[in-house]
Parts: structure tokens; C-alpha cells; sequence
């Protein structure tokens, strides 16, 4: 009996642990998580007030007519604007003077809060033959074989809209001579 006073002191010291963590516990974890499974039932709450970053393709047309009317009008209206172009929220903001603290976005880096597409990368992200794509979408196999047989002149700074209207896709030739070397953002 001589040591059943480490006993008492080494119980005692679990129950204050095991007391302190309750306690600790019972002040950081939201009242209503588990209500409903191994979540805070209010984040569904939360995420459904955040704005959508993508405002659809008719918004966008609001502003660019020209261009929406031609994109509509023509072969390209399945990809839609923010498939290329990246979601529209932060561009809408910037053009009205709108603030955008509260909305970090890595796509403010771009001019006018948009991306402006390469011309070439996102065309391939689509149109580029792999096994896995639809079969009835047109793709290409090879882009120096698809220039080449369209009697383009292949290099590593060939792009699609060399020859190609990215919104409606028609081919416009004087474009290919001219070549494009309009600023591209990254
Ligand atoms: C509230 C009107 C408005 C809406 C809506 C709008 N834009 Fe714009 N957009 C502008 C204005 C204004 C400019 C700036 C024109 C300039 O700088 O000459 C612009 C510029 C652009 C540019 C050129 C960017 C650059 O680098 O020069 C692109 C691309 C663009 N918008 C795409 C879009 C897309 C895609 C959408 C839909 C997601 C969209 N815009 C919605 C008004 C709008
Ligand atoms: C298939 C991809 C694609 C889609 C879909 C697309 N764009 Fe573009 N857009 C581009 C590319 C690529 C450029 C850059 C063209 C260039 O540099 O000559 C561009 C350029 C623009 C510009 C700048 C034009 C200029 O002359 O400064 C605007 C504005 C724009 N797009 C708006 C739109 C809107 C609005 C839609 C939807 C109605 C749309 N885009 C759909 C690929 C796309
Ligand atoms: C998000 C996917 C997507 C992207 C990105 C995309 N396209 Fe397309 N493209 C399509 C689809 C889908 C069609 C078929 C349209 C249809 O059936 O309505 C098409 C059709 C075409 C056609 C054939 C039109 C015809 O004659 O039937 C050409 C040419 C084309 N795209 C070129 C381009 C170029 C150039 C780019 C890059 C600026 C590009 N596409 C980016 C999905 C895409
Ligand atoms: C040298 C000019 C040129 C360049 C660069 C070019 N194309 Fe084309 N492309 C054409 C021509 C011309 C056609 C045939 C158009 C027609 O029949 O209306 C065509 C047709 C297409 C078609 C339809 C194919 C079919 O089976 O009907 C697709 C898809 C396409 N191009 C995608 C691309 C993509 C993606 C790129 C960039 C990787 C690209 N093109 C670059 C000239 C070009």
C-alpha cells in the first residue's frame, strides 16, 4: 500500500486530461456538427450564399453582343464563353467598378479580370484525338499534319486562330498571312 499514492495522482492527472479535453472540445466544435453525419450542417448553408464564379454565356452576351451573336449563330455555341475564356465574376466587377475585396481570384491577374486564350492550348484540350473523346466530335490527330494539309506552314508558334475564328470557327485566310502576333495573356 506504500505506493498507492502514484496511483491516485497518475488517475487523477488522466481525469484532467480527459476532462480538459471534453471541455476544450465542447468549445471548438459547432453546435450543430454531426447533427446530420461527420459534417457542420450549416457549411451546406454557407457555400449556397457564396456568388457562382461562372455567369453563363447569355451574360456574357449582354455586353459582347457582336460577339455573342456571331458565336450563336455559328458552329462553336457548344463550348461555351467560360470553357475558353475561365469564369466570368471577377471580369464583370472589374468592368463595372464593382469592389472584388472578399473575392480572392486568381484570374484578377489577367487584363479586364478575363482570360484571354491562347488560341492553340484550350483548342487542343477539346479537339486534340484521344480515345476517350466522342468520335462524332471533329478532332484532329496531328496539328502539324491538320496545317500542313491546309496548306499552313507549321511552326512551334502556330495557333489555331491563325486560321480560325474562335468563336464561330470559320477559316479566315488574310488572318493566316497576316499571322496572329496579338499579345496573348498566359
Ligand atoms: C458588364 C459588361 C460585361 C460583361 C457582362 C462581360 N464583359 Fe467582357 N468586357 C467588358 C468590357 C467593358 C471590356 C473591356 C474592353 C476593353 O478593354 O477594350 C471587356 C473585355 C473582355 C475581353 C478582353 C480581355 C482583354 O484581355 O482585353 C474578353 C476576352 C471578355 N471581355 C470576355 C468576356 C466573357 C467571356 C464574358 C462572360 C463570362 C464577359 N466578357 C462579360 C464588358 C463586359
Ligand atoms: C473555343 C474557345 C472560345 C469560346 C467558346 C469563346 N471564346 Fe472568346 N476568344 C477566344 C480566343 C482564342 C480569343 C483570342 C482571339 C485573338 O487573340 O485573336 C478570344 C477573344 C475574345 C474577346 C476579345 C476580342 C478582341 O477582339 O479583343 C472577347 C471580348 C471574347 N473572346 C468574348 C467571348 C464571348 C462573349 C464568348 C461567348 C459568347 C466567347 N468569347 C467564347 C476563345 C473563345
Ligand atoms: C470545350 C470544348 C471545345 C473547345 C475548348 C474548342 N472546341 Fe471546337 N468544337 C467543340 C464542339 C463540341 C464542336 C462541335 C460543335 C457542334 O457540333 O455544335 C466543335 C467544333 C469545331 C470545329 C468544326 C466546325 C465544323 O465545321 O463542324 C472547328 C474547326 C473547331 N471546333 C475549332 C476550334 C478551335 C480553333 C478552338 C480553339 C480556339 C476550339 N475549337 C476549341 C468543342 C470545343
Ligand atoms: C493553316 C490554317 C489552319 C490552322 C493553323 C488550323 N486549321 Fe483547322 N482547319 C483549317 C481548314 C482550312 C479547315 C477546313 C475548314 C472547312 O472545311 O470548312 C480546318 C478544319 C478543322 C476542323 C474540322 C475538321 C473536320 O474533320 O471537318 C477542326 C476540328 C479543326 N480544323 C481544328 C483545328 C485546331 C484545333 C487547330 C489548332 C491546333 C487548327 N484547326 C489549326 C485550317 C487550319
Amino acid at each position: 500500500m506504500r505506493h498507492a499514492g502514484h496511483f491516485v495522482r497518475l488517475l487523477a492527472l488522466v481525469a484532467i486530461a480527459v476532462v480538459g479535453f471534453l471541455y476544450v472540445r465542447s468549445l471548438v466544435v459547432p453546435k450543430d456538427f454531426g447533427v446530420k453525419g461527420h459534417y457542420r450542417l450549416s457549411a451546406i448553408e454557407d457555400e449556397a450564399k457564396r456568388e457562382a464564379r461562372h455567369i453563363g454565356s447569355d451574360a456574357c452576351a449582354e455586353c459582347h453582343d457582336d460577339i455573342g451573336a456571331a458565336w450563336k449563330a455559328g458552329k462553336h455555341h457548344t463550348p461555351q464563353c467560360e470553357n475558353c475564356h475561365g469564369p466570368g465574376l471577377m471580369h464583370t466587377k472589374v468592368v463595372a467598378e464593382e469592389p472584388t475585396t472578399g473575392y480572392p481570384d486568381p484570374i484578377l491577374k489577367f487584363n479586364n479580370a478575363i482570360k484571354r486564350p491562347t488560341g492553340i492550348m484550350e483548342c487542343k484540350w477539346c479537339h486534340l484525338k484521344t480515345f476517350e473523346r466522342p468520335s462524332t466530335l471533329k478532332s484532329i490527330s496531328s496539328v502539324r499534319e491538320h496545317v500542313e494539309s491546309h496548306h499552313g506552314t507549321y511552326t512551334t508558334e502556330t495557333l489555331c486562330i491563325d486560321c480560325h475564328n474562335p468563336h464561330t470557327t470559320v477559316v479566315t485566310l488574310p488572318k493566316l498571312a497576316a499571322s496572329s502576333k496579338a499579345p496573348v495573356a498566359k
